[in-house]
């Protein structure tokens, strides 16, 4: 993408307001860091402010700033600017003017606007480019107008009436300000300092400064804008609506390219996470982290993947919860199964129902059907696991591994001792504890041989009877 100042030798500054308290969504976290999906709002703002080629992006902080300025060290390309004592926009800008009075352009977003895409940004600064003004704001109509700033126009210009400052008449306005400014700093030098604090809140309003530019004959213009994009989080009611919608968009981007949603609206994609086409996504399905699924995977209803790799053709029944595990082509996994950290399922492998793995690689081919623990434990190819085989992995201070050869047959209800391990074409009998290595080719046994007691039955009975 171009850079701002290759077509015009303007330099451009962008400044994200994100120091205020966010008192509505009555939550110790700072508000920019409340998760949409799976990621800090912030980050979403952030995504499309760092494609617009400004000079240099600000974030400015100040409560929970610490937190905030932590999250930012994922950002490497992000300034961070303090504001210590939070006394409106208006003082926002004006303690960060040492840092824009040296660029040509502000571009001013309040921090919780998470919906605003690149495209949309690109076109106002080229707009502003082409067209330029003093001072351009957005605006949309709003659904519910209610706590926003209002856009009163006037043949003598616009300006901005806040909720609280609003009176009857002007609260019917459903126009508002959507926190997203562009000014020629030069012209912003010379109102800012004049914005006052005389209002119902005590505060420097930053929407001030363009009733002040349209009082010194300055150029102003307010553009309106779809509410889609436009709408900003204050309470956790709208955290959720924004939710939704970046849910919907997410969802559909996908689809657009060729993966097959059964219900979007049950479907939770993070923004993270990357598809191939020809994947089947049932419904309650939900993907986070750095999921990346290959070309024609099923993800069956009730999934949770974190953090997955999936190969071409994986089937996940229904109910698997993925984290942090690779699942190479064609294995298929659940129902019912929990596929902890560090686990691996090789090509055409399977774990079945009421299946636990954590840090274990199943080798091609090979099967862990029914109710089993595997734990530390590496399998080779074409084994096959019998129902209820436990790896006894901790002994109650630290972890042990179990290492399983090629072509091992286990049979059902094995416990394996750890530290345990199984030579290739090795068999274990049902119900054996294992506590010693099971050689190549040789069968293990450990358990209690049978003993049967005949006539037991009936002798039992003749003791009830004599009341004994
Ligand atoms: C603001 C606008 C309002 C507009 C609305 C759009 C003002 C006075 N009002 O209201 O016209 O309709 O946004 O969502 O600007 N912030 C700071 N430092 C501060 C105060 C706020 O950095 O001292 C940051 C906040 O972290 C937030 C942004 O500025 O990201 C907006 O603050 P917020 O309190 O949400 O403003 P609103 O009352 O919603
Ligand atoms: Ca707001």
């Amino acid at each position: 993408m171009a850079r701002w100042t290759d077509e015009m030798g303007l330099r451009l500054g962008i400044l994200v307001m994100a120091a205020g308290k966010g008192t509505r969504m009555r939550s110790g976290l700072p508000k920019v860091l409340h998760p949409i999906l799976d990621a800090p709002m912030l980050g979403y703002l952030l995504r499309s402010v760092l494609g617009c080629g400004a000079d240099e992006v600000a974030v400015l902080v100040g409560s929970g700033g610490e937190q905030v300025e932590e999250y930012l060290r994922s950002f490497p390309d992000v300034k961070t600017l303090w504001q210590r004592e939070q006394l409106g926009t208006g003082h926002a800008v004006k303690v960060t003017r040492d840092w824009w009075e040296r660029f040509d352009s502000l571009l001013v977003l309040n921090g919780d606007l998470p919906l605003l895409r690149p495209e949309t940004l690109n076109d106002l600064l080229n707009r502003c480019r082409k067209d330029p003004a003093d001072g351009t704001l957005l605006t949309f109509d709003a659904c519910n107008p209610d706590g926003y700033g209002r856009v009163v126009r006037s043949p003598g210009g616009v300006r901005i009436v806040e909720h609280k400052d609003a009176s009857d008449e002007e609260r019917l306005v459903r126009e508002v300000n959507a926190g997203c400014y562009f000014f020629a700093t030069a012209s912003l030098a010379r109102v800012i300092d004049r914005i006052g604090n005389d209002n119902a809140q005590g505060e420097y309003y930053l929407p001030d400064v363009i009733s002040l530019m349209t009082g010194e004959g300055m150029r102003v213009r307010a553009l309106p804008m779809p509410e889609e994009e436009m709408m900003g989080v204050n309470t956790q009611a709208e955290l959720a609506g924004v939710t939704r919608i970046l849910r919907d968009r997410i969802a559909l981007g996908w689809m657009e390219r060729g993966v097959r949603i059964m219900d979007p609206s049950a479907v939770w994609i993070g923004p993270d996470v990357e598809l191939s086409p020809g994947v089947r996504v049932m419904p309650n399905v939900q993907i986070w982290g750095r999921t990346r699924v290959g070309e024609d995977c099923f993800i069956g209803p009730g999934c949770i993947l974190t953090d997955a790799v999936l190969g071409r053709d994986v089937v996940l029944i229904a109910n698997v919860v993925l984290e942090n595990s690779e699942l190479c082509d064609a294995a298929k996994a659940g129902p019912f199964a929990y596929i902890r950290e560090g686990s691996r399922l090789e090509s055409r492998a399977f774990a079945g129902k009421f299946v636990e793995l954590k840090k274990t690689t199943v080798g091609r081919n090979s099967k862990v059907p029914h109710l089993s623990y595997l734990g530390d434990a590496r399998l080779g190819e074409d084994v096959n696991i019998g129902a209820g085989t436990i790896t006894c992995n901790y002994d109650g201070k630290s972890k042990h591994p179990t290492t399983i050869g090629d072509r091992c047959f286990v049979g059902s209800d094995t416990m394996f001792v750890a530290p345990a391990t199984m030579g290739d074409d090795a068999s274990t009998a049902a119900g054996s504890v294992i506590t010693e290595p099971v050689p190549e080719g040789a069968l293990g046994v450990g358990r209690a041989r049978q003993r049967n007691v005949e006539g037991w039955t009936s002798r039992r009975k003749k003791l009830e009877r004599q009341g004994g």
